[in-house]
């Protein structure tokens, strides 16, 4: 379980990285908020296996409507993770279960899947 400020994390604005060490020495996740309510995924393309942000903390269209890929622009809804747009439409950015409460942001890593 690990801690993230709720107030790093804005709606709509720049997410939140943290080491996944259970899928690697260098797997990310994230977590970023969508209409008040945060959600983390596993920082990784369901395209190819790369990182979703060129910038780090970068994961929303300029719009803000949905989370981007950097390498090819696959979009993926913010409040599930489905691909609706790119080379990887119809899959999905794997989920990691979180409660916020007393403004933190409570990350549960033993809900990862591998
Ligand atoms: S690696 Fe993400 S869209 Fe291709």
């Amino acid at each position: 379980m690990i801690a993230i400020d709720s107030a790093a994390v804005q709606d709509g604005g720049k997410g939140v990285r943290f080491s996944l060490p259970a899928l690697g020495e260098f797997a990310t996740g994230f977590v970023v908020r969508f209409n008040q309510l945060p959600y983390a995924y596993v920082n990784q393309c369901a395209h190819v296996s790369v990182e979703l942000d060129w910038n780090e903390g970068e994961f929303f269209t300029a719009q803000g409507d949905y989370l981007i890929c950097a390498t090819h622009g696959a979009h993926y809804r913010p409040d599930n993770g489905f691909c609706v747009l790119g080379p990887c439409k119809g899959k999905s950015l794997k989920p990691i279960a979180l409660v916020e409460q007393n403004q933190k942001i409570m990350i549960n890593l033993a809900s990862i899947s591998k």
